[in-house]
């Protein structure tokens, strides 16, 4: 077993690590704040190849392997969180289904655009109804004479919904089949029968833009569709075992970012006569930020390469990302209590870190749905 990485893995985590640090830690306070899209520093990302970490050159991507994605995505979050909110939606979530279902043409047409940060994608999944409960949607695509699509629903928690201009859809195409009724599609937030909604306030990661899409007779042509008819379950899953590698690493970079600015608080700060990080306390905590992040890291990476594998990752992401965000949301639960007031103040980033960190624990699959998936596949019962 080798544990050290390639040359080109180092690279590409030392090109985010650089942005991350120089471009868009500086402004992460004031993107929480303001919750600006920060556009400017996404399409940065784009040219740097980091909007299409695993995409092909042909299609405009930076053609690395999973672990490359790990790696970039943990500088990004440690970063700012929220700009690897919409850079593991681009990578995973949209790029991913499209190299992994889509045709060539729809590769051509959409992939590119969004590797390079020319265009932002999203994944319509979620519906006010329907969460965790995935087979339950109700946005329905009718199929016509002409065999085009008639979509009308609504779509809810929409990453990067106000700005995107394509979104992978999964609509209800024939309800009596369930799951198998599902089909995916891919939509231009540019056409007649497509609205946004309100952007949703959110408690962390502001600046990732999030809000409910509608369609209101939206017509969807033949080549529209990702993958076959009644295959968009199937599709949705497979993509979200992938996003969940995302997620994990998005996890990491938070916590390792709450842990670094710890370990320099409990070496600085002193109470009664000595540095805080002195005490057996204090240590404790430390040891055990330390322990749950490498192993965050190792497990995701345990995923990440048998994606790379092309191997089967299911259970090994719902384990990385289980694992990862609920140390995330420990590690910044435990810094801010060590950082005292100073950890409760707007004035260092530990609140936002604790903010940030809850979300991981929610989306692209909550903790309940994580361990209902290990579960499943370790007892085989259901
Ligand atoms: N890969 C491929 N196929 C899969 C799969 C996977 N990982 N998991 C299930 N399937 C297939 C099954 O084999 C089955 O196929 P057949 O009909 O051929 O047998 C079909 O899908 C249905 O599977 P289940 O019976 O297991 O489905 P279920 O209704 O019991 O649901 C679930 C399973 C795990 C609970 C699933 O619904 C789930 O993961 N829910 C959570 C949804 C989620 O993560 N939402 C996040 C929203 S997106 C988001 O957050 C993005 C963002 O903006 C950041």
């Amino acid at each position: 077993m080798d544990f050290s990485f390639t040359e080109e893995q180092l690279m590409i985590q030392d090109v985010a690590r650089r942005i991350a640090q120089e471009k868009i830690a500086p402004s992460a306070e004031d993107h929480d704040r303001s919750g600006e899209f920060p556009l400017e520093n996404i399409r940065l990302l784009g040219e740097n190849g980091l909007m299409g970490i695993e995409v092909p050159g042909e299609y405009g991507g930076a053609a690395m392997d999973p672990i490359a994605y790990v790696l970039a995505m943990i500088e990004i979050a440690k970063g700012d969180a929220a700009h690897s909110t919409i850079m593991s939606v681009n990578n995973s979530l949209f790029c991913n289904g499209i190299l992994t279902h889509g045709s060539e043409a729809q590769k051509q047409e959409y992939v590119r655009a969004i590797a390079e940060g020319r265009e932002i994608g999203a994944f319509a999944l979620t519906e006010p109804q329907s969460g965790s409960d995935a087979t339950a949607m109700r946005c329905r695509a009718v199929k016509q004479a002409d065999g085009s699509f008639r979509i009308n629903g609504k779509k809810s928690w929409i990453t990067s919904g106000p700005v995107a201009k394509y979104f992978v859809l999964f609509a209800m195409t024939d309800p009596d089949k369930g799951a198998r009724g599902i089909t995916a599609f891919l939509i231009d937030g540019d056409r007649a029968g497509f609205h946004r909604g309100k952007t949703e306030p959110k408690l962390g990661i502001r600046a990732s833009a999030t809000c409910e899409i509608e369609f209101a007779d939206y017509v969807a042509q033949p080549e529209d569709v990702l993958g076959e008819e009644g295959h968009g379950f199937k599709i949705a899953m497979s993509v979200l075992d992938a996003g969940r590698i995302g997620i994990a690493s998005q996890a990491i970079g938070i916590g390792r970012a709450a842990y670094e600015a710890t370990l320099a608080y409990v070496k600085e700060r002193k109470a009664f006569g000595q540095p805080i990080g002195a005490f057996q306390m204090t240590q404790a905590k430390i040891a055990d930020m330390k322990c749950k992040l490498d192993a965050a890291f190792l497990l995701t990476l345990r995923a990440a390469w048998l994606k790379g594998q092309g191997k089967k990752f299911t259970t090994e992401a719902a384990v990385a990302k289980l694992t990862a965000s609920e140390a995330a949301m420990w590690i910044t639960h435990q810094a801010l209590q060590i950082h005292g007031g100073m950890g409760y103040s707007k004035e260092m980033p530990i609140e936002r870190y604790f903010r940030d960190a809850k979300i991981t624990e929610i989306y692209e699959g909550t903790s309940e749905i994580q361990r209902l998936v290990i579960a499943r596949h370790e007892t085989g019962l259901r």
